[in-house]
């Protein structure tokens, strides 16, 4: 199995509806560790930058209103950065973060435990989770710098949790 990285986000709907403990605790079941972590109120630029490969969808104005925290106001307009670190990372994250549209998703999941789809037919899915290997390094690389991410702790496996 390889060791790999992945970026995920508590969006500002998971905020708002204080679930980070919630969400955190879900995320831990996958006993990966976190490299990296921080507060970010998003620019323009960086939502538009994560989310480049939908620039052409109908609601993507309405997406960077909602990565931006723009539709809740302060103190939500925010979010949580995470960098995890495992063994086959992305797959097993994504498993446990669930289908995009909330609706779809696995009711154990995170996104069909707190999800939901706002009138405007974004859906608000409280978290973010890299979908796959090199678009999770496109994205670390966008939202963290290299000495925000603990290097230290390499190799994972010496680790005793
Ligand atoms: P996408 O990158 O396709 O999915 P994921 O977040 O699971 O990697 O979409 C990014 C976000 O855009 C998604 O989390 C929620 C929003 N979105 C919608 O609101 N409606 C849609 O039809 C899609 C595809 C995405």
């Amino acid at each position: 199995m390889e060791i790999e990285q992945l970026l995920i986000l508590v969006k500002p709907d998971g905020i708002k509806k204080s679930l980070t403990g919630n969400i955190l605790t879900k995320l831990s079941e996958s006993r990966m560790v976190i490299i990296g972590a921080k507060i970010v109120k998003v620019s323009r630029d960086l939502a538009e930058a994560h989310y480049c490969h939908l620039k052409d969808k109908l609601f993507f104005n309405e997406l960077l209103d909602y990565i931006r925290g723009k539709i809740y106001g302060e103190p939500w307009d925010r979010v949580l950065a995470f960098v995890y670190q495992g063994e086959d990372a992305v797959s097993r994250m994504r498993k446990i973060a669930g289908a995009t549209n909330p609706e779809e998703a696995d009711h154990v999941s995170i996104r069909g435990s707190y999800g939901r789809i706002t009138t405007k037919g974004v859906y608000e899915n409280v978290i973010h989770c890299s979908s796959d290997p090199s678009e999770a390094a496109r994205e670390i690389k966008l939202w963290f710098k290299p000495e925000e991410i603990v290097k230290e702790i390499y190799p994972v496996k010496k680790i005793v949790v």
